[in-house]
């Protein structure tokens, strides 16, 4: 590891520090390198939370961002998150960091497996969304399912839940620079004209996607 390499590991782990800070999460948090999402992409996720205060947020992919997020709605006292979680021993972890910080009134992670879905021509193993009450949702974040498990892990997020978005809803994308997560915007962009793309420089990359805003009525 070069000097430089070795400064900037230690200056994302001083803004996961900084970040948790601000959550009151001074106790250690859930992070492993190559798994949590950035310090970077969850510094715009947490500044969207306290900023716009959303009262149900989903998740696909749990961990550090779960936490944060529950932190977030704590601090708030508003806001409930469900987190999606294929990997029940990732959910039992979350579930515990969760209560280490008394936050299971405020986020709830649901055994989700993946499962086979046919959309159009395709099929794509996602999320199942047998435990995931109909409500709508005012933010989804995804992180997950790994990229690495399937061409598109990511895509059905948009044709599954896109239904449920609130007319606020907005959307965050985790590592939205990869060429896979690239190849889903231009999807998404073609099937969902009514999402504005914001793509924002994180080392990993990060897309926010919001409902154009609906045209208010007659001029007068
Ligand atoms: C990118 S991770 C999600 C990270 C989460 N949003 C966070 O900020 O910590 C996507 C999925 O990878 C899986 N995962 C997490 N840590 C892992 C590890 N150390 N090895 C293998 N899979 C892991 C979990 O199933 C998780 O939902």
């Amino acid at each position: 590891m070069t000097g430089e390499d070795l400064r900037q590991r230690v200056a994302e782990l001083e803004a996961y520090l900084d970040l948790g800070a601000k959550l009151g999460l001074r106790q250690g948090l859930p992070y492993t390198r190559h798994w949590s999402a950035g310090a970077d992409f969850l510094a715009l996720l947490v500044e969207h939370v306290l900023v716009t205060r959303p009262g149900h947020i989903v998740e696909c992919g749990s961990g550090l961002s779960t936490v944060m997020l529950a932190g977030c709605c704590a601090l708030k006292g508003v806001g409930r998150v469900l987190s999606l979680e294929h990997l029940p021993e990732h959910a039992d972890a979350c579930r515990a960091e969760l209560a280490r910080y008394d936050l299971e009134g405020h986020a709830t992670v649901l055994d989700a497996p993946l499962r086979p879905y046919t959309l159009g021509a395709e099929t794509h193993a996602w999320y199942d969304l047998t435990g995931l009450p109909e409500t709508m949702i005012d933010l989804l974040v995804i992180d997950g399912p790994p990229g690495r498990l399937a061409p598109l892990a990511r895509y059905p997020a948009m044709p599954l839940l896109f239904a449920r978005l609130g007319p606020a809803g907005t959307v965050f994308l985790d590592d939205a620079a990869r060429p896979d997560e690239q190849a889903i915007l231009r999807r998404w962009r073609r099937e969902f004209p009514d999402l504005v793309v914001t793509e924002m420089d994180t080392g990993r990359g990060c897309a926010m996607l919001q409902r154009q805003p609906q045209p208010s009525g007659e001029a007068l």
